[in-house]
């Protein structure tokens, strides 16, 4: 199989914050953001695989700024790491300045996702090759990640996650 890079399956999503979008404080509503991370996220994951894809769960969400009411929201979503038949997919999220156009960093998330045929069974997918630095750095700590996932959904026992204990030693 074909040996793909992470911007093979770069997706960005543009949209605004309507008011139907929004909580009591008229920022946005953090199911709404989940949607549009989990949409972005599914895409990417489809590039990657060229496969239907399953969102096997939702491993870390860091809702680390409120996004306004009327904001430009740009959720940009990288296969940051290629299993057997899962992918670790790494969420950016960005908003834009009215005026001066500028992106700031505002929320990240990091989901797996699981390729599967037309029964629902996982299949393999393509390898990947990290380019720049930080989506080295996004795909060393994916192992890990995994571990810890499985470990907390009880598919994993605890003393079989070497990559996760190591960083306790
Ligand atoms: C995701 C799903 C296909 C996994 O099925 P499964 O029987 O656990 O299959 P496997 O044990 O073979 O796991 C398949 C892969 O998923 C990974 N995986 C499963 N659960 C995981 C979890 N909680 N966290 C991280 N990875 C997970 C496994 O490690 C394995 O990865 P690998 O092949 O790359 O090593 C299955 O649970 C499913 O269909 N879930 C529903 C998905 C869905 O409907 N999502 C939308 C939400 S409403």
């Amino acid at each position: 199989m074909e040996i793909k890079t992470p911007e093979d399956s770069k997706t960005t999503l543009t949209d605004l914050v309507l008011p139907g979008e929004t909580n009591p404080l008229n920022n946005l509503f953090g199911g709404e953001l989940l949607a549009r991370m989990d949409r972005a996220a599914s895409i990417a994951a489809r590039r990657h695989s060229r496969r239907i894809v399953v969102t096997a769960s939702v491993n870390h969400v860091a809702f680390n700024k409120a996004v306004p009411l009327g904001s430009v929201v740009t959720v940009e979503a990288k296969v940051s790491r290629a299993f057997k038949t899962s992918m670790e997919i790494f969420i950016d999220v960005w908003i834009e300045d009215r005026e001066s156009g500028r992106r700031t960093k505002a929320n990240e998330a990091i989901y797996t996702f699981v390729a599967v045929d037309d029964t629902g069974n996982p299949v393999p997918i393509s390898q990947i090759e990290p380019q720049s630095k930080l989506e080295k750095d996004r795909f060393a700590a994916a192992l890990r990640r995994k571990q810890l996932s499985l470990v907390l959904a009880g598919k994993m026992n605890p003393k079989d996650a070497t990559e996760l204990k190591a960083l306790f030693e």
